[in-house]
Formats: structure tokens, C-alpha cells, sequence
């Protein structure tokens, strides 16, 4: 499909992070210095368990990544230190000075996505989905700088966050990394995630310390596939890709990002890893981008003539840093036979390379400290800290939307009642916690991979309990004592990437559980609170009808008794938090109703975008 290409459609983006010629003095001084294996070392991007520290040094690699449920010990308990002992074996290598080669420390990634995510005991918040419900970009501010400094109590300098992706396709699996299907809003939070993930150049430790540098992310268009199929085609004009997929890219642009993640999806048809008209003639010399660009997980083996381990398009077309987690030997190779035989050009190869250093310069990487010598550095206590858990539970309490409440059950004024807790979604941590949280779907994992988390049941015992009332658990909705209230939890079973796309409807599907439970607790005249634990909004007509409230809690993420805040009411039956969450997504009102979004002419939601009832 061939349309018309337009750069004005772009803005102009004033970056918060102004060139320093200072930091462009000493790159000069390095690129004339380095040779060309250097220089393609530090273009590729390796998983850190398939690369040895004698390889990074051999081949000058500039980084590395864990992928999701990567660690650096064997299984995911292993020693907290481990990985501030292996930031340290690899800036070791990276900087050593062996047969005269320049030392460039190496630059460590990992997916922070709703807190430092894969690592066990680390405090986990709401995914996106949630955070875009609150509406509160101060707290998605705190959230990113509570992330950052778990981040570097790993000795780990990067995080692949925010998504900016506008979800608008709610069957496509990461809809629950987006914010919102609404671009304004995903702008709002996103720039507040950068300014807590990097903090702001006005901060004294600006992508140093407790900070990290992050990651605009997927460009461009992810959110926007035929279908929310994954990694599928944006079909669009350029005007209606910039106007509805564009604007975090100008928001976290502003606020100083200083790397972008290409995207999987293809854009009219053309694969966004190869697509040099936007990732360099829009991203970089219209808008400006002057960070680096990092190819997606062996992204460039998409793109017509090229492998996963050879590909010269990707980084003509302007992908600066190419993930290579497995084959990054080959591509490495490949890259500088491309450039000895010229496909690629030694200019395009010094732009890269200028790129990243100047990342590196910028987050101190240069400052000679090993990464153990950072002042959080091997601080167990912050991936658990009580502060963090706090602003977790609160983030919980304000995600939470309330859609239903007719007849009133909700707050449940719990003083001697009998509460009883159905569902065995109420008990479970990984249910909580979603796709992206420990492992990389959340699956195979049990609570004591989240200890210090809350989940449901607990949190409401105890404020059961704190009321003057009693709680009781029943996986299956039995009971011998009749309760006063039943409040019925269920969810999706966790997902990341395409492995949640859904092509048939998006309708929920637990096998009819939840809806039996409900269905039978309301044929005994039980009053119900339906409690839903999802990755997106998912018709639940049914399910609407058997309860009479019915809360949409997202993925929560470690912190559920936040859940209990707010359904629970103080000793006097009065509200001890009020409902605010709204919705960020249209909520369909058929299996079929997909897409559904603000501003269609030819859909009614069941609810629509900013949706949410409060207590009266
Ligand atoms: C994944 C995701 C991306 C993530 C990367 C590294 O495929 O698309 O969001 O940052 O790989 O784990």
C-alpha cells in the first residue's frame, strides 16, 4: 500500500535534554580512536546467558539484556547478589584494557514493566492497564522512580519502559501494557513514567544513582494491529499513525527519553525494524530523537532478506542498537563484513555508535564506578520496602473501577457479618501479577515467588476482621455457615505478548467457573461481589447479570489488599476508600463488539471511556 509521506505531520520535539559539547568532545575523541570492530561491538545487544565475559570483551559487546524469566543464578530464587555480581563481571569485561582496546562500559537492560518485575520479592504494581484507570500521572511518577531504584539495587542502569502503545484492539495479548486506548492519556502517564524512571534534568542524579534510563516503547503503531494481532500489520494514513499511536513518542520525547524500542508490527505493510522513514527521517530528524533506537527481540529476522543473524537493513533503516540475544556472534560477523563491503556506511555505523556513547556519557557510565559502587547498589530492602508496597496499595486502591453496585452491596460494612470469599483467583499472587512477573508469561509460579506480596483473601480477612466481622475462604463457594455477603473472585489466567492474543471473541472464558459460583450463590439470595482480575476489558454480560457489584481490579499486581481498602467499609459501615478508578478502555457489550473505542459512530459500550461509579 503505498501512501503519501509526509514529515510535517511530525512535530518538532524540544528534547528536556539539551546536546552537551562537552559529552560530544569526548565521543569525538573516542570514535576517532576506536576501530571498526569496536565500533560494531557496541551496536549489538546479547542476552546475558548466551554470551561468556571473555566474548564480551573479544567482541566489544556495548550490551546486554534478561529477557523475561532470565536471570543471572540458574531459577528465579536465586541470591539477591547474584546480580549485582554479574553487573559487575560484565562492566569488568567490558572495560578491560587488554591489548590496548578502548574500555566502553557495557549497558545492562532488563523489562522493569510494573516494577523491577523479575526479581523475586520485588514490590509489583499494577500493570498499565490499571495505572491508566487512576489517571494520576504524579503517581505513575512515583511509581517510575520507586522502579528505578529497585533497578539499580541490581547494579542494572536501564529499563525497558514505558509502553506508549495505544491499545485499540483489546484481543491483542499486551493490551495490558498500555495505558489506554485513548492517546492523550497514554502521553500524560507515559511522560510521567520517563520523568520517574530517568528523573528530570533539574534532579541531581538524572539517569545516575536511584535513577535509570528508559525506554519509549514499541515504535511505532503496536496498539493499532488489524485485529490486536500481535506483531500484525497498522494499516492507516500517516496522519491518523501519528495522531493516534504518536503522541507518547512526542510526550516522552519531551521529557528526555533517551532510548526508543522499535516495534514488531509493520506499518501499511512494511516492517517497522526496517522502516527508515520512520525511525530515522520522522524519529530522528524531524522529531529529533538523539538517543539510541534498540531493536526489538530479534526483530530484524522479520524483515524481508535478512536473518536472525544478518540483517544490514535494520540498521540503515536506523535501528542503532539490534537485540540479538542468542545470535549475536553471527550478527556481529555479518555487521562488520556489511560494513567492510559497505552495505552498511562507516557514517551510519559512527551515528549509531555516537548514539549510544552518548547515552552512556549521559547516564555516567563513564564515571569509572563499577556498578556495586552505585549508592543503591546490593540494598535488598528497597525491592520490598514498605514505602514501595505503600505507593503499590495505593496504586491498587485508585486502579480499581467500580461498574456495578445496584442493589448497594458495596462498601460490605463488615461488623458481625460473615464474608465469604469465593474463587480460587482470590488466593493466587500469579493471578495478581499477570504476564511479565518473574517468568515472562507469569505462569508455573506459585505464592512464594512473591514473598512479602498480599493477595485478595488475605487482605480482605483482615479487614474483615479489623471491622468486627469474620471471613471465610471457600475455593469452591461452598459454605456451612450462611454468609451476609459473597464476594467472587476470578480472572484470566496470566499472559505476555502474543501468547494473550485472542482470535476468537472477547468474551471471558474460565470454563464457566466464576459464572457458576455467582449463579448459585445468587440462587441462595446471597448478595455478590463479582471481583474481576484481567489484562482488558472482556464482555461479561452474564456475569454482570448474576452479581449484584461488580469490580474491575486489572492485574493488581503484589499488593491486593488494596482491593480490601476500598470493598470494605471501617467498624462504623463507612468507607474507608472511595472508588476513583475510571475506565481507560472501552468496555464491549458483545462477545463480537471488537474494536470498541471512544469515538466510533457505530458502537455502544457497555461502558464507555471514563466510566466508573464512586461511592455515593
Ligand atoms: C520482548 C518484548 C519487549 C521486551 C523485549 C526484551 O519480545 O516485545 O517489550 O522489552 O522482548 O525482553
Amino acid at each position: 500500500m503505498t501512501v503519501e509521506r509526509d514529515p510535517t505531520i511530525w512535530p518538532v520535539v524540544e528534547s528536556a535534554v539539551p546536546k552537551d559539547p562537552e559529552i560530544e568532545k569526548k565521543i569525538d575523541a573516542l570514535l576517532a580512536k576506536m576501530t571498526l570492530e569496536e565500533k560494531v561491538g557496541q551496536t549489538i545487544q546479547a542476552e546475558i546467558h548466551s554470551i561468556s565475559l571473555e566474548e564480551i570483551t573479544k567482541y566489544h559487546i556495548g550490551s546486554v539484556l534478561n529477557g523475561g524469566g532470565s536471570y543471572p543464578t540458574k531459577d528465579a530464587k536465586g541470591a539477591f547478589l547474584s546480580w549485582v555480581a554479574a553487573a559487575n563481571a560484565f562492566y569488568d569485561a567490558s572495560v578491560d584494557p587488554k591489548n590496548g582496546r578502548t574500555a566502553i562500559p557495557i549497558l545492562w537492560g532488563t523489562d522493569a514493566v510494573h516494577g523491577h518485575n523479575n526479581i523475586v520479592g520485588a514490590t509489583l504494581y499494577p500493570h498499565n492497564i490499571g495505572l491508566g484507570a487512576t489517571n494520576d500521572p504524579d503517581l505513575i511518577r512515583e511509581i517510575g522512580a520507586a522502579t528505578a531504584r529497585a533497578v539499580r539495587a541490581t547494579g542494572i542502569p536501564w529499563a525497558f519502559a514505558p509502553t506508549v502503545a495505544v491499545a485499540r484492539d483489546e484481543r491483542w495479548g499486551r493490551t495490558y501494557e498500555s495505558y489506554s486506548e485513548d492517546p492523550a492519556l497514554v502521553a500524560r502517564l507515559g511522560r510521567a513514567m520517563v520523568e520517574g524512571l530517568q528523573g528530570t534534568p533539574a534532579d541531581a542524579t538524572f539517569l545516575v544513582a536511584d535513577r535509570v534510563i528508559a525506554t519509549a516503547k514499541h515504535f511505532i503503531g503496536d496498539g493499532g494491529t488489524l485485529g490486536g494481532d500481535d506483531q500484525g500489520d497498522t494499516v492507516m494514513s500517516e496522519a491518523d499513525l501519528f495522531k493516534l499511536h504518536g503522541l507518547g513518542y512526542v510526550s516522552t520525547l519531551e521529557a528526555g527519553v533517551q532510548t526508543v524500542m522499535a516495534s514488531f508490527n509493520s506499518w501499511n505493510g512494511d516492517k517497522l525494524h526496517g522502516h527508515r522513514y520512520l525511525l530515522t527521517d520522522v524519529l530522528k530528524n524531524r522529531m529529533g530523537f538523539d538517543g539510541f533506537v534498540v531493536g526489538d527481540w530479534n526483530g530484524h529476522e522479520q524483515i524481508p532478506g535478512c536473518t536472525v543473524g544478518s540483517c544490514a537493513q535494520v540498521i540503515n533503516a536506523g535501528v542503532d542498537m539490534v537485540m540479538a540475544p542468542i545470535n549475536w556472534k553471527d550478527f556481529y560477523r555479518s555487521t562488520l563484513a556489511h560494513v567492510k563491503k559497505g552495505t552498511i556506511s562507516e557514517a551510519r555505523l559512527d551515528d549509531a555508535v555516537r548514539r549510544i556513547l552518548r547515552v552512556k556519557f549521559r547516564a555516567g557510565l563513564f564515571e569509572g564506578k563499577r556498578p556495586s559502587e552505585h549508592p543503591l547498589a546490593g540494598v535488598e530492602a528497597v525491592l520490598g520496602h514498605a514505602v514501595h508496597r505503600d505507593l503499590a496499595r495505593r496504586a491498587v486502591r485508585q486502579s480499581l473501577v467500580l461498574l456495578k453496585n445496584e442493589p448497594a452491596v458495596l462498601p460490605i460494612a463488615a461488623h458481625d457479618r460473615h464474608v465469604l470469599v469465593v474463587g480460587s483467583a482470590a488466593e493466587s499472587i500469579p493471578m495478581q501479577a499477570g504476564g511479565w512477573s518473574v517468568t515472562w508469561q507469569g505462569r508455573d509460579l506459585d505464592n512464594s515467588y512473591f514473598p512479602g506480596a498480599t493477595n485478595l483473601w488475605s487482605g480482605i480477612e483482615a479487614a474483615v476482621k479489623a471491622a468486627g466481622g469474620k471471613a471465610e475462604y471457600s475455593p469452591k463457594g461452598s459454605y456451612k455457615k450462611r454468609p451476609d455477603v459473597a464476594i467472587v473472585v476470578f480472572g484470566e489466567t496470566p499472559y505476555a505478548e502474543f501468547e494473550g492474543d485472542r482470535t476468537d471473541s472477547i468474551a471471558f472464558k474460565d470454563g464457566g467457573d466464576s459464572l457458576a459460583l455467582l449463579k448459585k450463590l445468587q440462587a441462595d439470595g446471597i448478595p455478590t461481589v463479582a471481583v474481576m482480575m484481567s489484562g482488558r476489558p472482556m464482555w461479561v454480560g452474564d456475569h454482570l447479570k448474576a452479581a449484584d457489584a461488580f469490580v474491575a481490579a486489572w492485574l493488581p499486581g503484589t499488593e491486593g489488599g488494596g482491593v480490601a481498602d476500598v470493598l470494605i467499609a471501617d467498624e462504623n459501615g463507612a468507607p474507608r476508600f472511595d472508588f476513583t478508578g475510571r475506565l481507560s478502555f472501552s468496555w464491549p457489550a458483545r462477545p463480537d463488539q471488537m474494536p470498541v473505542n471512544a469515538g466510533d459512530l457505530d458502537e455502544t459500550p457497555a461502558y464507555p471511556l471514563g466510566f466508573g461509579l464512586s461511592y455515593p
